[in-house]
């Protein structure tokens, strides 16, 4: 049973495969992509030259997270900062790199049964932008396999804000403040990802050991797991090294682990 290898890994990925418990696989898995640049500069290229080569690694990650069931996949393809203090030539660059994207992929995503999502202000991005990815949500929308989600344009503290926002707009057409009940079901149905179970791992390539105002709120258990590798080489291999990294660690909730918690069943109680 535990030989059974999912169609499509290549060589390398079905060795980590084969030993990774299938039964505690992440069912969200949420991914920062970072070192574009770095990896273009590395090369004497021009930045944009990164982002371009990013897309084969977005492929790769997507194919393979699908391939072995992981119910949900997030990727931080651009912050609400990156698009605000980023040069203009470089954040239409990305634009028409996004169009095309989703312009070709669609026909994968739907042989891979992924239906596709977005998170962040989207109404900010261009018109003609946002028409593709309305297009591409809506071709995709049928597909009941892994939900993968674009964050565009996303911050994690304007998602706050803008659930804050909603949650009170719902209270006044709904009997007033007065019966307003918050608790953490009520911030969780108002964020953008209300589609989403919390993920259970993030990762980070490039190094990079910070957050960056991204899924704050969600990410408050997740295990986080940091590669050296540049994003533009970043493979689904990778990928399932993280997950075989997450799978040593031991998920405790703010709670202690087995040994703590029950003492007299530890080795050492039963020695004394
Ligand atoms: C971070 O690298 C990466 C981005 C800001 C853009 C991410 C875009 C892609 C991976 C390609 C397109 C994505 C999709 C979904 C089609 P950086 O530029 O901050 O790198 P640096 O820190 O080395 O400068």
């Amino acid at each position: 049973m535990q030989d059974k290898v999912p169609t499509g890994l290549d060589r390398k990925e079905t060795e980590v495969y084969r030993h990774l418990d299938r039964g505690r696989l992440p069912k969200h898995i949420a991914i920062i992509m970072d070192g574009n640049g770095r990896w273009a500069k590395r090369r004497h290229l021009p930045r944009v030259a990164g982002h371009r080569a990013g897309v084969a690694a977005v492929r790769s990650t997507v194919e393979t997270a699908a391939r072995i069931g992981i119910p949900a996949l997030t990727l931080y393809a651009f912050s609400e900062e990156n698009w605000k203090k980023r040069p203009q030539s470089e954040v239409g660059f990305l634009m028409g790199l996004l169009s095309r994207y989703l312009k070709a992929e669609v026909p994968t995503l739907n042989k891979n049964n992924i239906r596709l999502e977005y998170i962040g202000r989207q109404h900010e991005l261009p018109t003609e932008v946002q028409e593709r990815m309305d297009w591409a949500r809506e071709a995709t929308a049928r597909n009941s396999g892994m939900v993968l989600t674009l964050a565009l344009n996303y911050s994690a503290r304007s998602e706050l804000v803008d659930a804050f926002r909603s949650i009170v707009n719902a209270a006044a057409q709904n009997g007033g403040l007065d019966h307003l009940h918050i608790d953490e079901d009520t911030v969780g149905r108002h964020l953008y990802t209300r589609h989403l179970p919390d993920p259970d791992l993030v990762v980070r390539t490039s190094g990079e050991m910070r957050l960056s105002n991204f899924l704050l709120w969600q990410l408050a258990y997740a295990e986080i797991y940091v590669t050296p590798t540049l994003w533009p080489d970043f493979r689904g291999l990778h990928l399932l090294e993280g997950i075989a990294e997450y799978q040593k660690r031991e998920r405790r909730y703010g709670g202690l682990n087995h040994s703590d918690a029950h003492p007299e069943h530890s080795s050492l109680a039963t020695k004394s």
